[in-house]
């Protein structure tokens, strides 16, 4: 029998497509579990300013389906501060709270991690971003969604491409991670993606892209992460086509990666995940993220889902590349 009577949950950092679907999810296990439930509103932000409303089974009715999150999220530089987690923990402690549901990326798991053995509150976490930047389950929440979003716009550039025999560089997001790259690129036949995970060098790309039009091929993809890269896709395009006539554009994807309606796969996933963290909380964990690794439900150490991943994201660079002739 759990000690257990109030969960809070709340979403934090990037918003994710399937939050809502956890949301919904947390909410009626933690109903059918004999515990009440309240929403905190825009992550750590919002728990520092109060923003903590009850939430019952009937209040998620109609979200799975939703892109974004209906509680709203921030990136909270308060949080980050002793000072600001007080408040926090103050403002959870007068709502009746005593576990706490967070979804979320890398920095969401930090900032669980920080409530629990700063302030004593049970805390599992729930992996809710595009990013796929979490080890501790195969799959983030919304990334499924942003990948297809991506592949999406792909296919569509890959026929104007081929219609001009061009190369494409098109920008996806993650910023720090190259999943996002890697999945769309093998998923739309890139001739390269480019990741910050990776060294690249702009001579081997340059090859790559002039031996695939050797070849045959009318157009060339070329998938180029955000972030770390020096001048985004616009500056790989500038760096690898200097010195050839390759015929090129630029596309930048952009933030229409996290929105939309969440895949299957995401609802799936936002349900199960949601149903596990609050099982979890009931059996006593703590500090712990939930994830979904070869279809079953694992628990991970806050501390092992940012510093260790045994994912064989290379085995993939490396299949992808094999298939570009
Ligand atoms: O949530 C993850 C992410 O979408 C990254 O892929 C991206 O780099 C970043 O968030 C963008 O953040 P913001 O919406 O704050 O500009």
């Amino acid at each position: 029998m759990s000690d257990l009577r109030r969960l809070a949950v709340l979403t934090s950092g990037g918003d994710s497509p399937g939050m809502n679907a956890a949301v919904r999810a947390v909410v009626r296990a933690a109903d059918a579990g004999g515990l009440s439930c309240v929403a905190v509103a825009d992550g750590y932000r919002g728990m520092i300013n109060g923003q903590i409303r009850p939430l019952d089974a009937r209040d998620v009715s109609g979200i799975i389906q939703l892109g974004g999150t209906v509680l709203g999220t921030a990136r909270s530089e308060q949080f980050l501060t002793e000072e600001g987690r007080k408040v926090a923990a103050t403002n959870l402690r007068n709502a009746g709270v005593d576990g706490v549901v967070v979804i979320g990326g890398d920095g969401s798991m930090h900032g669980a991690d920080l409530l629990s053995t700063e302030h004593g509150f049970r805390v599992v976490g729930i992996p809710g971003t595009i990013d796929n930047d979490l080890s501790g389950t195969d799959f983030t929440l919304g990334f499924d969604t942003a990948v297809n979003t991506a592949l999406e716009a792909i296919d569509k550039i890959r026929d104007t491409a081929a219609s001009h025999r061009r190369t494409f560089f098109i920008e996806v997001m993650g910023r720090r991670a190259g999943w996002i790259a890697l999945y769309s690129g093998l998923s739309g036949g890139a001739t390269a993606v480019l990741v910050p995970e990776m060294h690249w060098d702009e001579a081997q790309i340059r090859a790559k892209v002039l031996e695939s039009f050797a070849l045959g091929k009318r157009f060339c993809i070329v998938v180029v992460a955000e972030g770390d890269i020096a001048g985004g896709a616009y500056g790989v395009a500038e760096r690898v086509c200097a010195g050839t006539d390759l015929d090129h554009r630029v596309a930048t994807l952009g933030h229409m990666q996290r929105g939309g309606s969440p895949t299957m796969r995401d609802r799936v996933l936002g349900a199960r995940l949601g149903d596990a963290a609050v099982l979890a909380l009931l059996d006593g964990a703590d500090r712990v993220m939930v994830g979904e690794r070869r279809l079953e439900i694992v628990r991970t150490p806050f501390q092992e889902t940012w510093s260790t991943d045994d994912r064989d994201f290379v085995g993939l660079l490396t299949l992808m590349d094999r298939l570009a002739r």
